[in-house]
This record gives structure tokens, sequence and C-alpha cells, in this order.
């Protein structure tokens, strides 16, 4: 069957005629590489992945990058469990963000393969932040690009904070709260994408602390203003996953949000993160 490509109609495209499981061809990996660059997100359905077709996979983008929050698989530390227990309350995800930017270096992308789903709920949404980049107005544009931000991850995954303060006791989130040294990278506020070169706005509600040079009391505001912006309903793609689906998104095109709206039913996902590279400001 050929390889045939669904753009949809908030972010991302889904591509057809394709077993991620029998190895790509040149062409095929070629035509997956090209959407993902200009969507920034892809879907595949109805795959028969294995966790090494997983890797194997993944590989093909880039490094593997071993996450040092999550769990790991027991049998292949490469993929990290992304899952939530009938008895948990939270889940991983459950908020607007884009991973890793709180690294120097963020990641590149994820790809998740869906292991076992709840009867229903736990869609994940996700946003297009080339759009949010490109609906803003010229004005706003212009003083963005002139700003660098702050990102951190030590409210999130730092002792006592996020994670570790709510579901860490059950030893079910990995290193949650466990001492790892985090740093707080400055990263463009306006991004040239690595892959596209096209221009996505960069910061995001998770990690983001403040603009650079500026207070978080001066910069909330703005960012609270660029948040709402970037979820407008028209550049929203809500997935739902079935038995088989496969997502793989850029984290520097995208954000996504895993909505936690199937309390007391397991789910259970397989990630895999891989490498990506310093930002580079978008040129004025
Ligand atoms: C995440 O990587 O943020 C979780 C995504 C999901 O579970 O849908």
């Amino acid at each position: 069957m050929a390889i045939s490509i669904n753009e949809l109609p908030g972010v991302g495209a889904e591509i057809l005629g394709v077993d991620l499981a029998g190895g790509l061809d040149s062409s095929e990996l070629e035509a997956i590489k090209k959407t993902f660059a200009h969507h920034g997100l892809v879907f595949f359905r109805d795959q028969a992945i294995s966790e090494t077709d997983h890797i194997e996979l993944a590989k093909r983008f880039g490094d593997i990058n071993v996450n040092r929050f999550f769990a790991s698989n027991p049998d292949y530390p490469e993929i990290a469990m992304v899952s939530k227990e009938p008895d948990q309350i939270a889940n991983i995800g459950g908020g607007w963000h884009t991973d890793h930017s709180y690294d120097q270096e963020p990641a590149l992308g994820s790809i998740l393969v869906a292991r076992e789903l709840p009867p229903a709920g736990g869609d994940t949404w996700f946003t297009s932040m080339y759009k949010a980049y490109d609906n803003l107005s010229d004005g706003l544009k212009e003083t963005l690009e002139g700003l660098s931000a702050v990102h951190s991850a030590k409210h999130v995954f730092g002792p006592q904070a996020g994670y570790a303060a709510t579901e860490s006791a059950s030893g079910r989130i990995g290193n949650a709260g466990a001492t790892i040294e985090l740093e707080d990278p400055i990263h463009p506020v306006v991004i040239s994408h690595p892959l596209s070169g096209r221009k996505a706005l960069y910061v995001n509600a998770a990690f983001t602390l403040r603009f650079d040079g500026w207070t978080a009391e001066e910069s909330a505001p703005l960012l609270a203003y660029l948040y709402e912006h970037a979820i407008d309903d028209a550049n929203v793609t809500r997935f739902k996953w079935e038995k088989g689906s496969v997502a793989f998104w850029d984290n520097r095109a995208t954000w996504h949000f895993a909505q936690n709206d199937y309390q007391g039913q397991r789910r259970v996902m397989h990630r895999i993160t891989i490498d990506g590279c310093a930002l580079q400001a978008a040129k004025h």
C-alpha cells in the first residue's frame, strides 16, 4: 500500500500506508521526516509494534534520551512508562506543556505508543507552536523575537515539588523528587525550528518561569496571554487513542496535554524521547 498523508485541521497529520514494525525503507523514512518537520506531529493507526520495534524506530530519528524522572520499562530502559493505575489521582502530562524545555538542549520529540487504554477518555490534546507564532500581530512578533526566557523543572521534578509531592510515595513515578542536577536554561522565545527553519513560539506553562531580564511578576501577564493564545481551538487536535495508535510529536513545534478523565481505570503508554539540540533565535 502506498504511503499517504492526511493533514488534520488543528495540528498534525495522519500517515497511512506504513508498517512501523516492518522496518521503514528510505522513501518511507523520508516521507515521515518531511511530514514531521512540516507539521511537528504525526500519527499512525493500527500498528503492531513491539518494544524492540519502538526502539529501532526511534533510533531512525536520533539518539534516545533516557528519561531521568519517569519509571523505565523494566525490560527496556530506553522506554519511559507513562502509566496511571486505577487508584492514582494525578497523571503524567496533565496540563499543556512541551517536554524537556528545562534542558539546555531540549529533546527533539517523543514517540508514544498506546499499550493499555481505559474504556473511555485518556485522549491527548496537541497544539501548534508554528500557528501560535504565525497568528500573533506583527508588533508582538517583533517584541517577542527580541526576548529569551528562563525555563526550569525544579518546581515539577525537584524535591517536594509537583509529582514528588503528590504520588511519589507510591513509588510509581520513577525518580520524581530525587536529587537530580537541574539547571535553569535560557532559550529564545521565538526559535528558528531546527528541522523546518520555520518560526515557532517557544514558551510553555509547565516549565517557563519568566522572560530573561524580567521578574516573574512582570512576565506573568504576557506569558498568560501567550498561553491562552496558543490553545486557540482552531489549532488544537484532540487525539483519540485506539489499540495500535502511535503519536510522534516535536517538542519544539507543539505542546501536548494528556487528559485525566478516566479515574478508576488503567492507562499505560510507552514513551521514547529523542535527543535534540540547542535552540537558535529566529532572525528578524
Ligand atoms: C506526556 O508525555 O506528557 C504524556 C502524554 C500522554 O500520556 O498522552
